[in-house]
């Protein structure tokens, strides 16, 4: 039997992993990597991250792109490439690294750990006053897939939790707002931003200087996102004048950071290298293959991007 080949493209995911897990989901597949050798008329499906200008145009019967991982801001304004269905992934250990990546950022600062770490090399055994979780109120923009479940994770630590989205939302326990009419005033309470919004041209900048503004004095920013969600410049000098009091950044606007950039240096941020949430070969696979099936048998795919939307 001939079976249907599935082409991979990316630079950071592991093709054995993927190959592995994916025909051991569907036994019918072959996954090839891009740099071999492959009759293009036998090209069903892509599983690709940043793939090369025009690669994927060469396979006319090209059914489905699949996008390595969350964010589609690299591929949904790409003009070479084929006019097919494009979904994202979403694998449960994706959601549950993301929660657990929000949940420690958050936790650290309502502990203080960041002070405790100062104290420390300085030698100094100090006591700081602890805050009841309760009243520590975090923010996060962006409640889909990533934002909704690390919402929930931080409200299970007993935080005051609220969300905002573009479409209106009811989450248990989470203090829901949606539209950009209901921003500002959403912003200005916190304690803790997180970003967890798709960078489209709606949400580029989103975080500008006006809007560091209007947070409180000292707020922390935490940026699993993307990196131009925020303005750099200005974050850098609100970080300065201690208008924004930490941030943590698992994004920057260009990455990775530049040698020469501050952020490196300043006490008051930590930086992780886009580490944040990684997809799972063998979880993944699952969902790859049922959106397989459902191209095979004409159904709907799961997790499809929207171009004109942009996520
Ligand atoms: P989803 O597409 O599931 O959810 C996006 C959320 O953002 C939705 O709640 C959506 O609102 C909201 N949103 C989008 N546009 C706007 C807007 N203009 N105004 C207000 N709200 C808006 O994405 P995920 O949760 O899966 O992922 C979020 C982002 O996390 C990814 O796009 C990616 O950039 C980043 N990411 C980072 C990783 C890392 O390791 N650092 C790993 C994976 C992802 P609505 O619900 O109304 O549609
Ligand atoms: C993603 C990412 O979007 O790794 O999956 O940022």
């Amino acid at each position: 039997m001939t079976k249907e080949v599935m082409v991979f493209h990316s630079e950071y995911h592991r093709y054995r992993d993927w190959k592995a897990a994916l025909e051991a989901e569907l036994t019918d597949l072959e996954l090839i990597e891009s740099r071999e050798t492959i009759d293009p008329a036998r090209v069903r499906y892509a599983l690709v991250w940043s793939s090369p200008r025009d690669y994927l145009n060469q396979f006319a019967n090209l059914q489905l792109i699949v996008n390595l991982g969350a964010g589609v801001d690299h591929i949904v304004d790409r003009v070479d490439l084929p006019n097919v269905r494009i979904t994202r992934l979403s694998d449960p250990g994706m959601v549950g690294m993301m929660a657990s990546y929000v949940t420690f950022s958050v936790l650290r600062y309502l502990r203080d750990i960041p002070d405790c770490e100062a104290q420390q090399k300085d030698h100094l055994w100090r006591f700081i006053h602890q805050r009841n979780a309760e009243s520590y109120k975090v923010g996060l923009l962006g409640l889909g897939e990533l934002g909704g479940s690390a919402a929930l994770e931080l409200a299970r630590h007993g935080l005051d939790v609220r969300g905002w989205s573009r479409s209106a939302k009811t989450i248990p326990g989470i203090t829901c707002s949606h539209g950009i009419d209901n921003l500002d005033p959403f912003l200005s309470e916190l304690d803790a931003l997180v970003l967890l919004l798709p960078l489209t041209d709606a949400t580029r900048r989103i975080i500008d200087r006006r809007r560091l503004e209007l947070l409180k004095p000292g707020t922390k920013i935490i940026n699993p996102g993307r990196g131009a969600l925020i303005d750099e410049a200005a974050l850098i000098e609100a970080l300065r004048s201690g208008q924004i009091g930490g941030a943590t950044l698992d994004t920057v606007e260009t990455e990775p950071l530049a040698a020469d950039s501050p952020l490196w240096d300043m006490p008051n941020v930590l930086l992780t290298p886009h580490l944040a949430s990684r997809p799972h070969p063998e979880k993944a696979a699952r969902q790859i293959a049922n959106n397989i099936r459902c191209v095979r048998e004409g159904r709907p795919v799961h997790f499809e991007v929207d171009r004109v939307r942009g996520y």
